[in-house]
């Protein structure tokens, strides 16, 4: 039987069907799905029961494995390489990362050297309702940008700040950042050549306390401010409600996703993997 791929929205999405992803793949079926995966940024698998053993097993057949970074201290116990994202408190601890609140528009781990290839999230248990996650196309995003903003940002590069996570929080063993232009972080091209697709994107990764490098910080502020209000449009994203047993497998090189709130009360268990990355390499400037 062939595979399936039902596109889910205009801007980006793929789900896919009549595949069986507990068991290994074939190498032709890796490569459906990885094609599948570089043409639609992020595809969806619903009603699968994933161990974390299957998961770790599905998400190995498409990179190598990253272990979760030791300051988190929200891996699966045993298993080093599954994050937890959760709200859920076990005697008064959390079990995982992100909480309850707005996770706001970011790609994943964009502060470090070699941010991620693709994340895969399993949903473990969901709330009845809120906890939505959105994706935004960054080829897109780039393509509509004016012609004059793209000169404009062509050759620039962002430091991507390690202080603050998606949910406002400050990560362990930083300080709370007061000038953007003396943020920790890593420094990457503003605009991304896709290493397979060789399409570009605009790299954002996250707006707070983001600064584009050898301007000043006004500058880099209204920058970013323009870049932002740009992206913010509803024709690049994709909206995914959960359903326990969803796996979302997203290419954080061209995609910026958030997360809605949702309900305190309530329960959300999701545990994710990522695959190792590369350098990001910008574009050469026009
Ligand atoms: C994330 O931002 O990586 C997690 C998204 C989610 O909790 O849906």
């Amino acid at each position: 039987m062939s595979i399936e791929f039902i596109r889910l929205s205009p801007a980006l999405g793929a789900e896919v069907r009549d595949l069986d992803i507990s068991q290994p793949l074939s190498a032709e079926q890796v490569a459906e799905v990885r094609r599948a995966w570089l043409d639609h940024l992020v595809l969806v698998f619903r009603g699968r029961s994933l161990s974390d053993d299957q998961l770790c097993a599905f998400s190995r057949q498409f990179g190598t494995l990253d272990a979760v970074p030791a300051w988190h201290q929200y891996h699966v116990p045993g298993q080093p390489n599954v994050l937890i994202v959760s709200n859920v408190k076990e005697q008064g601890k959390p079990i995982g990362v992100l909480g309850d609140g707005e996770a706001a528009w970011h790609t994943d781990m964009s502060y470090i050297p070699l941010p991620p290839t693709a994340s895969l999230l399993h949903a473990l248990e969901i709330p009845d309702s809120g906890g939505d996650t959105y994706w935004m196309n960054m080829y897109a995003v780039y393509e509509a940008l004016p012609a004059a903003l793209k000169r404009r940002i062509a050759g620039l590069a962002l430091n991507h700040d390690s202080s603050t996570d998606s949910s406002g929080e400050v990560r362990p063993g930083h300080k709370p950042v007061v000038d953007a232009s003396q943020a920790p972080g890593v420094k990457h091209p503003l605009v991304r050549l896709h290493p397979e697709t060789k399409r570009p994107a605009l790299y954002l990764g996250r707006r707070l306390h983001a600064y584009v490098v050898g301007l000043s910080v006004a500058e880099s502020e209204a920058l970013l401010d323009e870049l932002w209000k740009h992206a913010l449009d509803d024709r690049f994203v994709f909206r995914h409600r959960w359903q326990v047993g969803d796996l979302l497998m997203w290419d954080n090189r061209c995609t910026m996703h958030r997360r809605d709130p949702f309900d305190k009360a309530a329960r959300r268990i999701m545990h994710r993997t990522e695959l190792i990355g590369d350098a990001p390499v910008g574009v050469a400037a026009a």
